[in-house]
């Protein structure tokens, strides 16, 4: 039976315990990363795209689980876009998108209404259009529209697509003129992340990074930190203990929170547990650095706990991917640790269909 957030601590990780909360096998998808990273070429391989030359940029259209694979690739990208690329997340595109604009409609159910909403905004505006889908909707219309449909696999919680979706708007940023092709990193980076799974997954020791930083988290509201490269990670973060740890999770960027979110944590003993991490970055400005030490050192009696996680690897793809397998790993744990299954979302679902009828 699952242990309760009080006795948790004393709870080893290991692959039977896992199984026994994770009844669903989120812990599968999330190691399947590596896996998934190599599939995801050979789909964006499939959809049969020949180079285009798209001025205005890319816009990546989706939401929630869709979507950050959009705010993951321009985190990768770095200073080697040459052009616009946006994850953008409403009911319309961006009032800069033009024709000149390519837009990748993301969406791993193919159903989700903002995503459709932009899929017919940016056909009314002529921009040129792909869409990344496991069916649905979005996928019968692009092929009536005779738009690329880059296949993903189904089966998974949208959430766990996050490679599809993300090799799919480094390649669609390729393609369209708005950055380097990536495939040689991405391949090298999926190597990479098989030596983190061995090191944080379920045969992981119990006091592996993703194990001992879930351990400090279980029972406090995380509050995640990023800069620059790693804030979209941040948010993936908080999204990933929203969704698979069921809890409250916030998040917010530095040196921003250093202007106004410091001196919230003030009265946070009053509210609660909270406990701050901060995701570093071999990249990150040096003042910056500066700035997690300092708001680690003001905020350290108010907090549950501070922590710095730094990213692994040599290049921005195998850094942003090794922040976001630690992420998901950790918002996992933090479940198990909790009693909770992973994998469904309950809420998420009866929103959506509550919508559906009143549409
Ligand atoms: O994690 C999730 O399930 C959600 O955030 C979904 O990704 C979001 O609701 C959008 O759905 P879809 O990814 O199917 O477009």
């Amino acid at each position: 039976m699952a242990a309760s957030p009080s006795e948790s601590t004393d709870l080893r990780l290991d692959a039977d315990t896992i199984a026994a909360v994770d009844v669903s096998d989120m812990l599968a998808d999330v190691v399947g990363l590596p896996e998934h990273l190599r599939d995801a070429l050979w789909k964006v391989e499939s959809a049969n795209m020949q180079p285009w030359d798209s001025p205005g940029g890319l816009v990546v259209a989706g939401m929630g689980g869709s979507a950050v694979g959009g705010a993951l690739a321009r985190a990768m990208l770095g200073d080697h876009a040459s052009r616009p690329v946006l994850a953008s997340r409403a009911y319309g595109l961006p009032a800069w998108t033009t024709p000149d604009t390519t837009v990748l409609c993301a969406s791993y159910s193919g159903d989700t209404e903002e995503t459709l909403a932009c899929y017919e905004a940016a056909g009314a505006l002529g921009a040129r259009r792909v869409a990344v889908c496991s069916g649905g909707k979005l996928a019968t219309l692009a092929r009536a529209d005779g738009v690329p449909v880059i296949p993903v696999a189904g089966g998974f919680q949208p959430r766990a697509a996050v490679a599809y979706m993300t090799v799919a708007a480094l390649e669609v940023a390729a393609l369209c003129g708005a950055g380097p092709r990536m495939g040689a990193e991405i391949d090298v980076a999926a190597d990479h992340l098989e030596h983190l799974v061995v090191e944080w997954g379920a045969d992981g020791a119990d006091d592996c990074e993703a194990k001992a930083l879930a351990r400090a988290l279980y029972d406090s509201v995380p509050v995640i930190a990023g800069s620059g490269l790693t804030t979209p990670i941040a948010y993936r973060w908080k999204t990933q203990f929203n969704e698979n740890a069921k809890i409250p999770a916030f998040m917010n960027e530095l040196p921003e929170l250093c202007h106004n979110e410091v001196v919230g944590w003030q009265e946070a003993p009053a509210l609660g547990r909270f406990a701050a991490v901060f995701l570093d970055d071999s990249d990150t400005h040096p003042r910056v650095k500066e700035r997690f030490a300092l708001t680690r050192e003001l905020i350290g009696e108010q907090a549950t706990g501070t922590f710095v996680v730094e990213s692994r690897g040599h290049t921005a793809v195998e850094r942003v991917l090794s922040l976001v397998l630690l992420g998901d790993l950790v918002s996992l744990y933090v479940a198990v640790l909790r009693g909770t299954d992973p994998t469904p979302v309950d809420v998420l679902v009866s929103l959506k269909e509550r919508l559906a009828a009143s549409a």
